[in-house]
């Protein structure tokens, strides 16, 4: 991917405008609105999905569906809130397709990821979080600048060559999809872990 440097923006409000006026790629001609993230400015913890879906993009803010509901459950599950939190997406416009009345979310592409992650890093340069939590694929390359295979580094915070520190778990939305009762609770528990392992990191002397 090739390096972007943060925008010169200085404040969390003129970056939600700069982001809402985003061209950079075709997404934002079918989405409502872009999806800036959200949460304290100051965050030791920004956690990062992969896009808005339809209620987020209606809404104009991040995890608010039904993947924001698993979040929060994990979240209290783990003794964090929302307020602890930076909460943000790696790619800030909805991509769907239109079937009929539905808008079927489509994964973000590796062109979409690049051209959003100026956004995201401008984000990261102004909470400056001790931590990133990277949930799923998307966020995981946004962050890094290139795919990494979560399972190799799963629930550890590890350095990234800029000094930040990123810690891989699972999707929100990959445990919504886990049919299996038994299986779904499994993945969840696995989910908390992880986040507790990100408190316990934010714990540590520095
Ligand atoms: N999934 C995401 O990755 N982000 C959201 O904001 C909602 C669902």
């Amino acid at each position: 991917m090739a390096v972007q440097q943060p925008t010169a923006i200085k404040s969390l409000r003129a970056l939600r405008g700069a982001e809402n006026a985003c061209t950079r790629c075709p997404l934002y001609k079918n989405a409502t609105q872009a999806v800036p993230g959200i949460g304290a400015t100051q965050a030791r913890i920004m956690l990062v999905g992969e896009q808005p879906g339809d209620q987020e993009d209606i809404q104009g803010k991040p995890f608010v569906g039904p993947a924001g509901r698993v979040l929060d459950e994990a979240l209290e599950a783990a003794g964090l809130s929302r307020g602890d939190c930076f909460i943000t997406n790696a790619v800030k416009h909805f991509k769907f397709e239109q079937r009929g009345k539905r808008r079927l979310h489509k994964r973000p592409g590796a062109y979409e990821i690049d051209r959003c992650h100026i956004w995201l890093d401008s984000e990261i340069a102004l909470v400056t979080p001790a931590l990133i939590v990277a949930m799923g694929a998307t966020a995981v390359r946004s962050v890094c600048g290139k795919p990494m295979t979560i399972g190799k580094i799963r629930g550890h915070a590890i350095a990234l060559p800029d000094n930040r520190r990123m810690l891989a778990t699972v999707h929100p939305s990959y445990i919504l999809r886990i049919r299996d009762q038994d299986d779904r609770h499994a993945q969840f528990r696995k989910f908390v872990t992880d986040l507790k392992a990100g408190i316990r990191f934010l714990k540590k002397p520095a």
